[in-house]
C-alpha cells in the first residue's frame, strides 16, 4: 500500500487529506495519505526519515515551504525559481522536492479562461510579494505576456520578487508601491490578488475595478469566501472572474500522480466536496 503525507503546524484545517481521498477511492486505489503535525524544530528530522517510515512522499505546508527548499536533496527548476517547496516525492533514495502552486494556479486560470486567454493580455497586476505571489508571477512568466507588475505594501518585498524571479521568461517584471495599484490598473488585463485580504476574517481588497479596462480578468488566490468581495465587484463590472479554489485542487494533482500513478481529474464533484466543507 502506497503511503503519504500532508506536514505542517497546525494541520488540522488542510483541506488535502479530503482531495487525495476522494481520488484514491474513485481510482479504487489501496494508498493513504494523512495528516501530520510537526513542528518547525523537528521539521528537519522528519524529512530525512519520512522515506524509512515507508512514506512515498508528501505535501508540505505552513510553516514548513522554506525548510522543505533548504532541505530536500534535489529541487526542480519551479522550485528553484520560487524558492518554496510544496510535494515531496523519492526517486532511487533521493528526496525531490517541487513547487506545485505554480501549475496549480496556471491550470486552474487555462481550466476557466480556455487556452490562449494571454492573447488579450499585455500586462499583469499581481497583488502581494509572499509565497503565493512567487508561485503566481513563476507561472505568468512562462506565458508570452509584455509586462508583470508586483504591487506589494510592503515594496522591499517586491523588490526582492523582481530581483528573484526577474529575467526568466518573456515579461519584464518590476516592483510596484501599493499606492500605484490605482494608475496601473487601467493598463493591467489581468489582476491576481495574492494577499490575504479578502479572505474571512481579514478586511476587504479596497481596489477601484471601475479604473481596470473592459475585458479585464480578475483571479483571486482567496477561496474563504469562495466569492471575495474582488470577484463580487469584478463580476458586477461585467470582467471575467476566477476563484482560488480551482488553484487549491489543481496544485494536488502532480504529486498524487508521482506517489500513486495515476493521473487524477479536477472534477465538479471534487469541487462540490471540498466547497460543502468550507
Ligand atoms: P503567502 O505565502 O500566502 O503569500 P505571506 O508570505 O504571508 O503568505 O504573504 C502575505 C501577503 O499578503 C504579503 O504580500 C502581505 O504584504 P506585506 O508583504 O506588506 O506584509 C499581504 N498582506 C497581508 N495583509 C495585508 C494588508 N492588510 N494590506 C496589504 N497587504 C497585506
Amino acid at each position: 500500500m502506497t503511503k503519504a503525507f500532508i506536514v505542517g503546524h497546525p494541520i488540522k484545517h488542510s483541506r488535502s487529506p479530503l482531495i487525495h481521498g476522494h481520488w484514491l477511492k474513485t481510482y479504487g486505489l489501496e494508498g493513504s495519505y494523512e495528516r501530520i503535525d510537526v513542528e518547525p524544530v523537528n521539521f528537519g528530522e522528519f524529512l530525512k526519515a519520512f522515506p524509512a517510515r515507508g512514506f512515498a512522499g508528501g505535501n508540505v505546508t505552513i510553516p514548513h515551504k522554506e525548510a522543505a527548499f533548504a532541505g530536500v536533496d534535489r529541487r526542480t527548476a519551479r522550485a528553484e525559481r520560487v524558492g518554496a517547496v510544496n510535494t515531496l516525492w523519492v526517486e532511487d533514495g533521493t528526496i525531490w522536492g517541487d513547487n506545485t502552486d505554480v501549475v496549480g494556479f496556471m491550470a486552474h486560470l487555462d481550466r476557466s479562461l480556455g487556452t490562449g486567454w494571454e492573447q488579450d493580455v499585455d500586462t499583469a497586476l499581481v497583488l502581494g510579494a509572499g509565497g503565493a505571489a512567487r508561485a503566481v508571477v513563476a507561472g505568468l512568466q512562462d506565458r508570452p505576456l509584455k509586462r508583470i507588475l508586483v504591487a506589494n505594501r510592503t515594496l522591499a518585498k517586491a523588490e526582492d520578487l523582481v530581483r528573484d524571479l526577474g529575467g526568466t521568461g518573456p515579461a519584464a517584471l518590476a516592483p510596484l508601491a501599493w499606492e500605484g495599484i490605482g494608475s496601473a490598473l487601467p493598463g493591467a488585463q489581468l489582476i491576481v490578488n495574492t494577499t490575504s485580504l479578502g479572505m474571512a476574517g481579514q478586511p476587504p481588497l479596497a481596489i477601484d475595478l471601475d479604473r481596470a479596462p473592459a475585458g479585464a480578468i480578475v483571479a483571486d488566490i482567496v477561496y474563504v469566501p469562495l466569492e471575495t468581495s474582488l470577484l463580487a465587484a469584478a463580476s458586477a463590472r461585467g470582467l471575467r472572474t476566477v476563484d482560488g479554489l480551482g488553484m487549491l485542487l489543481h496544485q494536488a494533482v502532480p504529486g498524487f500522480r508521482r506517489w500513486f500513478g495515476v493521473t487524477p481529474e479536477v472534477t465538479p464533484a471534487l469541487r462540490a466536496l471540498v466547497l460543502a466543507d468550507i
